[in-house]
């Protein structure tokens, strides 16, 4: 079912920066980024290379209106390391779909790609949503990894339980967008 969006304003003036992971779900940050960008707030894309198979660069550049980072090493438009201007820019860091490949980088402070370097040199406010396979989500690894995050203060947007896109049914699915904008909404305005 489609999600039934409500729509957030108000965001004028604010920069978020949208990390784009490698799940299944990277399909439906396409719908996420145009909302984002209806509800007045600046948005910037950055994607992993495995995000970069499910959904294209051209598709949330153009609904974001914006360019789109998805290598550590395409930073030739400014002096400064594109992750750190964006990790600087970001009023709001927020990973949606989150792989659990993700999670297990920032809990750990590894930065091999781009969503984790930015994750590791923001003092944005972090907001996670993530979405993978139920049994990948249940793992005692990705439940330590989601509480040492949560204890640092990020904010998860917790999977639902439903149909997934591996044939089971469980715990996973990425959250609702409309819940995604909700999140978004407490913590900038
Ligand atoms: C068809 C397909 C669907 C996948 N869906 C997910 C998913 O929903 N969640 C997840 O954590 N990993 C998923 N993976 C595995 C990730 O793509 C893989 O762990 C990858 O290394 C994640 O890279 P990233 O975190 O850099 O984007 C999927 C892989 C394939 C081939």
């Amino acid at each position: 079912m489609v999600d039934d969006f409500t729509g957030i304003k108000g965001l004028s003036g604010k920069v978020i920066v949208l990390g784009v992971s490698g799940s299944i779900a990277a399909y439906k940050a396409a719908d996420l980024t145009s909302e984002l960008r209806k509800s007045g707030a600046e948005i910037f894309i950055a994607m992993t290379e495995s995000a970069t198979r499910f959904i294209t660069p051209l598709t949330l550049g153009t609904l974001s209106r914006n360019p789109v980072a998805s290598s550590l090493w395409n930073e030739e438009s400014s002096w400064q390391p594109g992750h750190i201007e964006l990790a600087d820019q970001a009023d709001l860091f927020l990973v949606a779909p989150a792989t659990a490949n993700q999670l297990a980088n920032y809990a750990h402070g590894q930065c091999p790609d781009l969503l984790a370097s930015i994750y590791l040199a923001t003092k944005a406010p972090v907001l996670i949503a993530p979405a993978m396979n139920g049994k990948m989500y249940e793992h005692s690894a990705t439940m330590e990894n989601h509480r040492v995050l949560s204890d640092r203060g990020v904010t998860f947007i917790e999977p639902v339980t439903g149909e997934l896109a591996c044939g089971y049914e469980g715990v996973g699915k990425l959250a609702p967008i409309s819940d995604i904008l909700s999140a978004v909404s407490k913590l900038l305005i």
